[in-house]
């Protein structure tokens, strides 16, 4: 974690047990809370004000861009009453040169009721979080894990099929940058679902079967979605690589997801896509556009699944 920032002392006493770090922690029976609450609030109409955070400030800390997680985290703090705070690192002293440390240190005192963070090293709200005694809400730590978008992933699908258990589930892409893919492996392999993996061999460990029991591996995109429930496919991570890993002009003809391939799995297969799309690299706009995509419903599926997490995280 060097040079990211972590000179001086945090002060408060942490960790703080009502954090939500990650999915690899949360048992199978807080999830499914979770899950069960944002169906919940999926039904409460979007004007409709709540009170459930009266009182509240949570503030949005976010280190890297987004459009998809902070929109949806403020509507939703927003809607269950709370007042939100919204930082991008830019407008912050980090610019001028302050630690993360301090940055933090410098929030805490201000009592907000929860952190929000998005940051590009893997761990940093893990790390800071064992020094803070405000709950953290990790928004996407580096490739490592994104746990309100696995949630809100396993909404949508439960929404259309029904359950997890037993649902082939392809999980297509840039596999070994993807803190998607890493929230979602954990979530899917809690609920019994049947996943293989699919990208280049330079963004896919030959090792992953092994990190993740149960989870199948190819290279081949057609073998991946063959008879498949679900097809999720993943943004490639070029912030996160350091070297190509593969010719940018080859990456739809090998891993870009078209009707051909819909053709191979299942007639009521359902595309995600964390966003943002890269049209024409990850996926067709045929796909992105059919019926069969469920990219807008994510979007809206966050909003109902973070005032589950920012209830689970104020209340608990
Ligand atoms: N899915 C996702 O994290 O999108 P944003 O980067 O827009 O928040």
């Amino acid at each position: 974690m060097g040079g990211l920032g972590l000179e001086g002392r945090l002060h408060s006493e942490g960790p703080n047990p009502r954090s939500l770090l990650g999915i690899e922690g949360v048992p199978r029976s807080e999830i499914e809370r979770l899950l069960e609450r944002g169906r919940h609030y999926k039904a409460v109409p979007p004007n409709k004000k709540l009170a459930t955070l009266a009182g509240r400030s949570i503030v949005n800390l976010f280190f890297e861009p987004s459009t998809r997680t902070r929109t949806s985290f403020e509507i939703a703090a927003k809607r269950l009453g709370a007042d939100t705070i919204g930082i991008q690192a830019l407008g912050t002293s980090l610019s001028k040169g302050e630690s993360l440390v301090d940055t933090l240190n410098t929030l805490a005192a201000m009592n907000p009721d929860i952190i929000v963070m998005r940051h590009a090293a893997s761990g940093a709200p893990h790390f800071l979080s064992r020094f803070l005694s405000i709950p953290m809400i990790n928004a996407g730590d580096g490739r490592h894990e994104h746990p309100t978008q696995a949630l809100l992933d396993a909404l949508t699908i439960l929404e259309v099929k029904g359950s997890l258990e037993g649902l082939r589930v392809a999980i297509i892409g840039d596999i070994s940058h993807s803190r998607v893919a890493r929230s979602n492996l954990h979530l899917l392999s809690k609920f019994g679902a049947d996943i293989i993996a699919c990208g280049p061999a330079t963004t896919v460990s030959r090792n992953l079967p092994s990190l993740a029991p149960g989870v199948g591996l190819t290279f081949d995109m057609r073998e991946a979605v063959r008879d498949a429930d679900v097809i999720m496919m993943l943004r490639v991570q070029l912030e996160r690589q350091n070297v190509e890993v593969f010719p940018k002009s080859e990456y739809f003809r090998y891993y870009g997801l078209t009707l051909e391939h819909m053709a191979l799995a299942k007639p009521d297969a359902i595309v995600l896509h964390p966003g943002p799309i890269n049209r024409g690299r990850e996926i067709s706009s045929e796909v992105a556009d059919s019926q069969r995509s469920m990219i807008l419903s994510q979007v809206e599926n966050g909003v109902a699944i973070r005032m589950a997490v920012l209830e689970w995280v104020c209340l608990q």
